[in-house]
Parts: structure tokens; C-alpha cells; sequence
């Protein structure tokens, strides 16, 4: 078994992913917003790189079911349809719709993971349903890797502890340490010391503050509501979507 966590994209090589199952966290707050878009009956998200992708994309759409969705430095981008708030991602709002996202981190995370076998995304609202898949990829030779969002390059604390407790769900309360790399080894130290009170870490991280800071503090702890959706996000073919979902049509 093997089990790897990456703190952030960079520097990640075919090696790392190829044949891979992959698990993608960015708890504040992309994957915590596919997660809930999708379990509120989203058909699907595309991510995208940037603003300009999305917008390009989506006039290739029908627009009426599509969503624009994403967010610069915290807010909305000017001239979308939604920003990056799990709160905004209600029945009402996005029932069979599609979603193009851009993210600052999150979605670059996912476009990260060319080369992996499946890639799934995490996040506390869905820890318990993704948390088995974890399972059954541990009990694989090749195990799988988690992929952290992270914040501009850098470690973040709350995609972190995430990734450690997906790690200490995957194994079931077994103590094995064999075949953890030295990021995972740190990601289950920080699931330990926090244990299951979701909101002393993700409060405490940077992006925690900032999101306090920018009065999205509902979002932090609708983000902590763990396993509240038995929802499996699946990327594959360019969407992430919930299996058996079908395509948005595109207009001709
Ligand atoms: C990201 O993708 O960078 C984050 O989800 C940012 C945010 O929470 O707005």
C-alpha cells in the first residue's frame, strides 16, 4: 500500500499520477461547493483555467443551462452568474444546470491530475461517502494520492487536516503507517490534534481568516459540516460530475 499526500500541485510529475487513483481537497471552498452544487442537483461542472476560458466556453453552451461560477481573491468575478460560496449552491439555483468554475486554487487542482486513473473530490461534507472509496484504494498495491489545493503554491492547514482524515478513514482504524509518505505522515498528525472539530483548523488557516475577514464566515462553517452529502464527485473527460449524470447539450 501506498499513500501519498501533495501539499499543493506544484511540482507534481507524471510519476506521481499516472495510474493513479487521485483525491482532490480544496475544503475553503471548491471542492466544499461541488460537492454541495452537485448534491443539490447540479448536472455537472466544468473547471477551467481562467475567466476568460470560462466565458469563451460558455458561449459554446446553451446559456440558459449553464451557471458561470467562480471567484477572485474570495468574491465573485464581475459579470458571473455565482461566485465560490457553498450557501449559493441551493436547489432553486442550480437543479440541472452546468457549471463553468474557475477558482484561484481549487480548480487548477483538478486540471492538475491528467495522467491519473480516477480522481475523485473531497472535502468534510462528503468525507464518509468518499472516505470508502479511500478505503478500497488503500487495500491496493498502488493505494492513491491526495491532492491538496493549497493556497498559491503554498501549504494550507484546512486541505491538510482534510487529507488526514481521509488517510485515517481509508484505513479503517488501523494504525499502519507502512507506505505513507512524509505528507501524509503530517496530514493524520494534524487530523489527531484536531480530532473531529472541523472549525479549529479551518478557522485558524489563512484562508479561514480570510474568508472571516471578507464576511463569508457561514461558508467556513457550512465547509466544517462533515459528511453531510453522500455525494461522489467524479472528474473525468473534462467534467466532474456525479456517475450516471448525463451531458449538458451544446447549442448548434
Ligand atoms: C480556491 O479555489 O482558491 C478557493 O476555493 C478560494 C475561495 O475559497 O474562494
Amino acid at each position: 500500500m501506498r499513500i501519498d499526500v501533495a501539499f499543493t500541485p506544484a511540482g507534481l510529475g507524471a510519476s506521481d499520477l499516472t495510474g493513479r487513483t487521485v483525491f482532490v481537497i480544496d475544503t475553503l471552498r471548491a471542492t466544499t461547493t461541488i460537492c454541495t452544487a452537485l448534491a443539490n442537483g447540479a448536472r455537472g461542472v466544468i473547471p477551467v483555467e481562467s475567466i476568460d476560458e470560462a466565458m469563451r466556453l460558455t458561449q459554446t453552451l446553451e446559456r440558459k443551462e449553464v451557471l458561470l461560477t467562480g471567484e477572485r481573491h474570495s468574491v465573485r468575478v464581475d459579470g458571473f452568474d455565482l461566485g465560490n460560496s457553498p450557501l449559493e449552491m441551493t436547489g432553486p439555483v442550480v437543479q440541472g444546470k452546468t457549471l463553468v468554475m474557475t477558482t484561484t486554487n481549487g480548480t487548477k487542482a483538478v486540471l492538475a491530475t491528467t495522467g491519473a486513473s480516477s480522481v475523485y473530490l473531497a472535502s468534510a461534507v462528503n468525507l464518509a461517502t468518499v472516505g470508502e472509496v479511500a478505503r478500497a484504494a488503500a487495500a491496493t498495491t498502488e493505494g492513491f494520492l491526495v491532492l491538496c489545493a493549497g493556497r498559491s503554491g503554498a501549504f494550507a492547514l484546512e486541505d491538510a487536516y482534510t487529507a488526514g482524515r481521509l488517510i485515517l478513514e481509508s484505513l479503517g482504524g488501523r494504525r499502519h503507517r507502512k507506505g505513507l509518505n512524509d505528507a501524509a505522515l503530517v496530514s493524520v498528525d494534524l487530523a489527531r490534534r484536531y480530532g473531529t472539530r472541523w472549525l479549529r483548523p479551518l478557522f485558524l488557516s489563512a484562508a479561514g481568516r480570510e474568508l472571516r475577514e471578507k464576511g463569508f464566515q457561514e461558508d467556513v462553517v457550512e465547509a466544517a459540516s462533515e459528511s453531510r452529502y453522500a455525494v461522489l464527485p467524479v472528474y473525468a473527460d473534462r467534467r466532474i460530475s456525479l456517475q450516471g449524470v448525463p451531458a449538458v447539450a451544446t447549442s448548434s
